[in-house]
């Protein structure tokens, strides 16, 4: 049994897993907390992360209690927590918090890139094993969320190739930057997609698709939310009330239709028709219409995270990830001088050197 802990940016969540499987979850979000501030103030992230980590931490052990399992932090094997990339004073409230468990139970730690547990969130499963996915390498993936977008061969476990990231915004990024300029509050994913869902012309303004004249696999979404700015600005305040659902449906097109793009050019420069699809953007039910519809051109599959809170952030899925890094004697015995790695990139693992 792995004890999963994830403080990286506004959720403060830990988890119990065995092998694939989640016995016990819990995510506290501070979604309310940054609500107001359009975005996430990292001071308030870490006063609510350190305010909470040990709740959230006898909520997981209550809930696995339930499940029929005893909730005893002593019968764990390891440790788990993430340590990068996200938001220094953030990470570091978990890895104390790991570190401290780890001290008092004598076990060892397992280090997780966040990216890494998006990943895995995919093979994530129920306390009866399911869904039974298998791993198939290679595949590509393709992680969409607030702070990440990449496109990535997953060669084998542990073991990822980046072949496109965005030089700018984030998708998610993006979205949540829209829906302030439309006065919607945050995070703005979930509310532009509410507002579209029900738009006919999807596409109304069809705003440009940043970066499908630039070759590479790379993204960019600066440019596409600058000039929103700008046409918001020219057009006035009646007429963004007046085309709401209109502009959100259009903006979100004009991301995911550059997503999709850039899917199917790495698809065709790869070869690899497994497509896996994660992060916190990868919810949208409109991506995954899009998304189904490019690999079904190319006759491929498609897998999204099989329940929805393990595309948002979440220590099961960094559970599961720590899973396939003991089973490589991936851990730590000694940690105490273990760092946080607010810009860590996918495959590296600095604290081994
Ligand atoms: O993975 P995540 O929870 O945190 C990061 O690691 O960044 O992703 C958060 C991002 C936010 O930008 C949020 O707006 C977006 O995921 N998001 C969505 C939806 N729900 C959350 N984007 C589009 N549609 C949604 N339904
Ligand atoms: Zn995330």
């Amino acid at each position: 049994m792995i004890f999963a802990i994830e403080t990286s940016c506004d959720e403060t969540a830990a988890a119990v897993v065995q092998a694939r499987r989640v016995l016990s979850n819990v995510i506290y979000s501070q979604a309310l907390i940054h609500k107001k501030w359009g975005g996430v103030v990292p001071s308030l992230a870490r006063r609510a992360h350190e305010e909470k980590i040990d709740w959230v931490v006898e909520e997981t052990l209550k809930k696995l209690k339930r499940g029929g399992k005893e909730p005893d932090l002593a019968k764990m094997d390891y440790f788990a927590v993430t340590v990068g990339p996200g938001l220094a004073i953030a990470l570091e409230v978990g890895i104390r918090k790991a570190k401290e468990l780890g001290r008092t139970y004598k076990k060892p730690l397992i280090p997780v890139n966040h990216l890494e547990g998006h990943i895995y969130s995919v093979f994530a499963q129920n306390r009866n094993g399911n869904p039974k996915r298998d791993f198939n390498f290679p595949s590509l993936v393709l992680i969409v969320s607030g702070g990440h977008t990449e496109l990535v061969i997953f060669k084998d476990h542990l073991d990822y190739e980046i072949i496109g990231k965005t030089l700018d915004d984030a998708a998610g990024e993006a979205l949540d930057k829209a829906a302030k300029m439309l006065g919607l509050g945050y995070p703005g994913g979930p509310v532009i997609e509410r507002l579209a869902k029900d738009v006919e012309n999807k596409d109304f303004f069809n705003f440009p698709r940043p970066m499908i004249r630039h070759p590479g696999l790379d993204f960019s979404f600066s440019g596409l939310k600058t000039s929103f700015y700008y046409f918001l600005k020219q057009k006035g305040e009646d007429f963004k009330v007046k085309n709401l659902r209109e502009l959100a449906s259009s903006f979100q097109e004009a991301v995911f239709g550059t997503l999709v793009i850039k899917l199917e050019r790495a698809i065709k420069k790869t070869g690899i028709k497994r497509v896996i699809v994660v992060g916190g953007v990868s919810v949208n039910r409109r991506l995954r219409v899009l998304v189904r519809r490019v690999v079904r051109r190319f006759k491929g599959e498609v897998y999204f995270p099989p329940l929805d809170y393990l595309t948002s952030d979440n220590a099961a899925m960094i559970g599961v990830a720590a899973y396939f890094k003991a089973k490589k004697g991936l851990f730590l015995k000694n940690f105490e001088s273990l760092d946080r790695y607010p810009r860590l990139e996918l495959g590296k693992e600095p604290w081994k050197s």
